[in-house]
């Protein structure tokens, strides 16, 4: 069969650009794949988890204060509407706590007045931060985000002694 030159060439510039397309597909992907999940900027990693049986997985099953070395504990805490969980938490003064928690439901804040604890409690996430409570006292802690009609209530207390 003989093609005509000008016939020719649209058949190369239509395969050629077929070939631009996939290699522009495959870069993407590549460069997509090739990025760790998570917030790269601020360096923190992100920790997925199932608002739905998020109550029946340990360690939320059962939050509250787990000492892991001298007077440093890990704090798992569950944020609802509208309340926390667990219902009161003692810690003793000087502790270094680590806040682990994350949403059943909706995002809810964690905010202890007076101090620079304040954080987003995003369902399906595990939000972290680290507090060292060197003063003894009743600590309020808040919800800061507008989660429903009884979002104004939604509060716990942590008790330092
Ligand atoms: Cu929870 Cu506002």
């Amino acid at each position: 069969m003989h093609m005509h030159k000008l016939e020719k060439i649209w058949l190369t510039v239509g395969v050629s650009m077929l070939g631009v397309f996939l290699i522009v597909l495959g870069v993407g992907a590549f460069a997509l794949g090739a990025q760790p999940p998570g917030d790269h900027a601020s360096g923190h990693h992100r920790e997925v988890v199932d608002p739905e049986t998020v109550d029946q997985t340990a360690p939320f099953n059962e939050p509250g204060l787990k000492k892991i070395g001298d007077n440093e504990y890990d704090a798992y805490m569950l944020a609802f509407a509208f309340g926390y969980g667990p219902e009161k938490m003692e810690i003793p003064a000087g502790a270094t706590v680590h806040f682990h928690m994350t949403s059943k439901d909706v995002v809810h804040g964690f905010q202890i007045p007076g101090t620079n604890v304040n954080m987003m409690v995003v369902p399906g996430e595990i939000n972290h931060l680290t507090y060292k409570f060197t003063k003894p006292g009743e600590y309020l802690v808040l919800c800061n985000e507008y989660c429903g009609a009884a979002h104004e209530m939604m509060q716990t207390r942590i008790i330092v002694k």
